[in-house]
């Protein structure tokens, strides 16, 4: 626990509704009276924003390494951890992060960074501050192509094929099923609401009244 602030991760693939269910926790959690922080990686202080562009957006015919992909992801969240959400957490607001140390291990794995490196410099970076909960969308990849396609965002993640979805999907998946305690899987294609009431009847049962 993060006592006295709640810290709750959002992972899943691109387009499975986290921003849109973030919106909704921000409304539903502040109407019973928290602070609610809401925030997103890579990124959410100025240096870890710069950092961010640094790593999506590298200068024209460049290309990041898996590795300094990780480590740049890392360094952002140190920053972020150390500015926003700790800070954050100590006054006792609940923090809602758009992404977090699972999609570095999801996407960077994917690329290539052996799992156990990519949890080391997770240990040394986070240290405790672990989610209290993180609630993965998941949903199956051709379902939300249309989603995706309706975004018109470009960065490296989005430039990549339907095969990579299946392996980010699976990827979260098997995050869920290795530490089940803190992750909770939600079925991404229900309407907003019926996604909004999942999340925040999981949020019931899995945190302390506060
Ligand atoms: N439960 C939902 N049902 C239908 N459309 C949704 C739902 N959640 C999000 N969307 C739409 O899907 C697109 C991607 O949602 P978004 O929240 O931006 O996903 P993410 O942040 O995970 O990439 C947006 O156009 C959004 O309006
Ligand atoms: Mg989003």
């Amino acid at each position: 626990m993060n006592g006295p602030g709640r810290f709750i991760t959002l992972e899943g693939g691109e387009g499975t509704g986290k921003s849109t269910l973030i919106a909704g926790l921000q409304d539903a959690l502040a109407a019973r009276g928290h602070e609610v922080v809401v925030t997103r990686e890579p990124g959410g202080t100025p240096l870890a924003e710069a950092v961010r562009n640094l790593a999506l957006h590298p200068p024209e015919g460049e290309t990041w390494s898996p590795l300094a992909h990780a480590l740049l992801m890392n360094t952002s969240r140190e920053d972020h951890l150390r500015n926003l959400i700790r800070p954050a957490l100590a006054r006792g607001a609940w923090v809602i992060c758009d992404r977090f140390a699972d999609s570095t291990r999801a996407y960077q794995s994917i690329d290539g960074v052996s799992l156990a490196q990519l949890m080391s410099i997770e240990a040394m970076v986070v240290g405790d501050t672990r989610p209290d909960l993180t609630l993965i969308l998941d949903a199956a990849p051709d379902a939300l192509a249309e989603r995706r396609r309706q975004r018109n965002v470009s960065d490296v993640f989005e430039q990549k094929e339907a095969a990579f979805h299946e392996r980010v999907r699976a990827a979260f998946l098997e995050i869920a099923e290795n530490e089940p305690h803190r992750c909770a899987v939600i079925d991404a294609l229900g309407s907003p609401e019926t996604v909004l009431g999942a999340a925040l009847a999981t949020i019931d049962d899995r945190m302390e009244a506060s």
